[in-house]
């Protein structure tokens, strides 16, 4: 009597792995991108900053980071990107500081956004993945298919790639 709910117990757990457990990991391993499967790369936010960069009309402050790859490659001013090259460009709302009038400092982060080269697996947009991310979670295709056409429009002689370095 005593032992039956431990069994219950262990019966419920072994249920949860068998069919909870497999899903949350199918889960996981979806949560690439549409179109290209990009995912959010473990550490980023540790990763070395190339520039900050201001776009008129987000009220955003937002900078771009990059990986090991990444960060020779613009040293050696190498293009074009090196396969395994991974650029992250995080976004912050832009929160007024209640101390200083005119200062701002980031509040609510809105979007992180990754490029991925891997020249063979993206062939038809430039060796470049692309992911767009709001609290973790990917944007849905039809913005995953506009990231390679402005990028493609505007900044092809840098490899697709707008951000320079800030020294
Ligand atoms: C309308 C044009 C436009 C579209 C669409 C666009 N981008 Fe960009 N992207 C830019 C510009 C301009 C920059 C330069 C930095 C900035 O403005 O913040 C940039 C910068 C980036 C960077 C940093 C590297 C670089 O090229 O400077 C990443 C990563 C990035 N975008 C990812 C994406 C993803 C992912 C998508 C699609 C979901 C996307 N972009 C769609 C214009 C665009």
């Amino acid at each position: 009597m005593t032992r039956r709910p431990k069994r219950c117990v262990a019966a419920a757990a072994l249920a949860f792995i068998l069919t909870v457990a497999p899903s949350r990991l199918g889960r996981t391993e979806g949560q690439g991108s549409p179109l290209f499967g990009v995912t959010i790369p473990t550490g980023y936010r540790q990763w070395e900053l190339i520039a900050p960069s201001h776009e008129a009309g987000f009220d955003e402050l937002r900078v771009i980071l990059g990986n090991d790859v990444a960060m020779r490659a613009y040293r050696d001013a190498t293009l074009p990107f090196p396969d395994g090259t991974i650029l992250v460009k995080l976004a912050w709302k832009h929160v007024p500081l209640a101390e200083i009038a005119g200062a701002f400092v980031p509040g609510r982060a809105t979007t992180v956004q990754i490029m991925v080269k891997d020249s063979r697996r993206y062939v038809a947009t430039g060796g470049w993945g692309f992911g767009r991310f709001i609290n973790g979670e990917p944007a849905d295709e039809a913005q995953h298919q506009t990231c390679f056409a402005c990028h493609e429009a505007n900044a092809r002689a840098h490899d697709y790639v707008f951000t320079r370095f800030a020294p």
